[in-house]
């Protein structure tokens, strides 16, 4: 079960849908499906509710769906606020029996899952369900059911197992489903979810990235006052691209932006960034090559964990440095304050000790812009509020370019953990030119958004080949492309196999001292996205 609170961070105006995290893996998905219906969403551990939903500008409340049976042993119980706070309630799944259980219907036990799609058949009509069709298709995930209700709730839909399928009592605004709206399989949940907040709890559409934009950028200008001076790291990824953006619109020249080059970039990657930034957005920027610190750094070096605690190293060593150099530019007018894009999964992870937390560090990301805490900035943190979807939506509204808004995740070390053993800048030419055909061709073929993560990645072994009438002994690279919702969990992608014939023999003919291209079939589970 997740233990995490929410940290006010800018205090929203907003009326706010509270999602109670009763433990669901789906919890995070529920607060996303109320925002795409521009109604602004939180989540909450139950046991935090009492403590945290006083705070809030509070429309509604959803219970989440979550492992336990409400018979279990501690099991997570319904706080008296919920009912108390005179807002409507939804309830899903568990959220579904814990208010019966609570308010004194009987929920049975059951070892038996019933799982997967099923027809449900709305039967009264009512404000949950609305306009939405009579039969619809819902997705199941529960062991036990309602199976007496609870003084003053009546059916209003059924499904083939679950005659209780969703229960309401009008004169208390409490409704409650057992399917999971919130999972695409619930063809009209979305909808569902859109009446529960916006014809019952009453909220208005007015979660938009427009409006986040005018009140992010006031926030900022309130934080950093008339005269202080922001620093933000760029790498180049969406998240760090969004939050310099945000602070650019809010505070203009006092923005200072600094792009560290390892040398482990991608092709012509370093280029882009100074020129999107520099050029285009007309943001100050200071570009720090460093390529050749990092190699010196590296060399030698095969282990992957040591390539990630060197380059970390060095980056931090060329930041501060720098922004030591820009205060002295500035004579000590110096910044104050260090702009990041953190996200608020993070946010909602690192206060969490949950098991995801600890599947997480079994290969440390020593993420490269992962900044040591003693700097001594105070941190602007415009996106901790923002799901991933949320930030490209903010990016294209402040018009960044569309490569930075849609690009795929790249890691801090770069091309390091890419190429198996040690590093130098010759297989580092080489990997960059491997990988700029493969994304060429990827997004020839009309496959850049339909995968998550693409990239090529050179091997330390070579093998035989034959070219003209000569053996060759060349260097392999291996081709990764995969598709994931949350990168904890992925499939190999199932590329078309005419673009990576192309592909192959594109990189045997113009890449020199490649003569094999393999295709990695391997999903994470049990493999890793990174090769290293
Ligand atoms: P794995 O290889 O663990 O990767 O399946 C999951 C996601 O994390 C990225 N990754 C990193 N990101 N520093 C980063 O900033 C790192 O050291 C690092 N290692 C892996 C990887 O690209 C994928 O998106």
């Amino acid at each position: 079960m997740t233990q995490h609170q929410t940290n006010p961070p800018q205090a929203t105006n907003h009326q706010t849908i509270a999602v109670l995290d009763y433990g669901s893996q789906y919890t995070q998905l529920i607060c996303r499906r109320v925002r795409e219906c521009n109604v602004y969403a939180e989540l909450v551990s139950w046991d935090s509710a009492a403590e945290l939903l006083p705070t809030m500008n509070l429309a509604g409340i959803i219970l989440s769906g979550g492992p336990n049976s409400v018979y279990a042993k501690d099991a997570p119980t319904l706080p008296d606020i919920v009912l108390e706070s005179g807002v409507p309630v939804l309830g899903i799944c568990y959220g579904l029996q814990l208010l019966a259980h609570t308010l004194c219907g009987q929920v049975a036990s059951s070892r038996e899952r019933e799982y997967g799609k099923a027809t449900l058949r709305v039967e009264q009509p009512n404000a949950l369900f609305g306009d939405l069709p009579s039969e619809q298709q819902v997705w199941m995930s529960h062991g036990d059911k309602v199976e007496q209700l609870p003084p003053g709730f009546h059916v209003v839909a059924q499904s083939n197992n679950s005659p209780l399928a969703a229960i309401v009592d009008e004169s208390r605004q409490i409704y409650a489903i057992q399917f999971h709206p919130e999972v695409v399989h619930s063809t009209h949940g979305t909808a569902l979810l859109d009446n529960f907040v916006k014809r019952i709890c009453g909220c208005a559409a007015d979660w938009t990235a427009g409006q986040f934009i005018d009140e992010a950028v006031a926030s900022i200008q309130q934080q950093v006052g008339e005269t202080g001076r922001v620093i933000c790291g760029l790498s180049g990824g969406v998240d760090s691209a969004v939050a310099a953006a945000l602070v650019h619109r809010a505070i203009g020249d006092r923005l200072n932006c600094i792009f560290v080059d390892h040398g482990m970039m991608r092709l012509n990657e370093g280029r882009q960034v100074v020129e999107t930034f520099q050029t285009h957005q007309g943001m100050r920027l200071s570009a720090v090559n460093a390529s050749e610190e990092f190699l010196a750094d590296l060399k030698g070096v095969t282990d992957p964990e040591k390539k990630r605690k060197l380059i970390g190293t060095r980056f931090i060593r060329t930041f501060e440095a720098e922004t030591a150099r820009l205060a002295a530019e500035w004579q000590g007018d110096g910044a104050a304050f260090l702009a990041q894009g953190t996200l608020y999964p993070d946010v909602i992870e690192s206060a969490s000790e949950s098991e995801t937390r600890n599947a997480r560090t079994i290969k440390t990301h020593h993420n490269v812009g992962g900044l040591p805490k003693d700097m001594k900035f105070e941190l602007v943190e415009p996106l901790r509020m923002l799901f991933k979807d949320e930030v490209r939506a903010v990016g294209e509204a402040l018009g960044l370019p569309e490569k930075i808004v849609w690009r795929h995740p790249f890691p801090g070390p770069g091309l390091a953990v890419r190429i198996l053993g040690e590093i130098t800048w010759d297989q580092l030419e080489t990997l960059r030119h491997a990988d700029a055909i493969f994304l060429q061709e990827l997004a020839a073929a009309g496959q850049y958004r339909t995968t998550s993560q693409v990239f090529a990645v050179l091997l330390p072994t070579r093998s035989v080949g034959v070219m003209g009438d000569g053996r060759t002994y060349g260097n392999t690279v291996a081709l990764r492309a995969v598709t994931t919702d949350d990168f904890m969990t992925a499939d190999w992608a199932r590329l078309p196999y005419e673009m990576l014939a192309t592909v192959s023999s594109r990189i045997v003919n113009e890449v020199e001292g490649v003569n094999r291209v393999v295709y990695d079939i391997s999903s994470k589970p049990p493999a890793t996205i990174e090769w290293e």
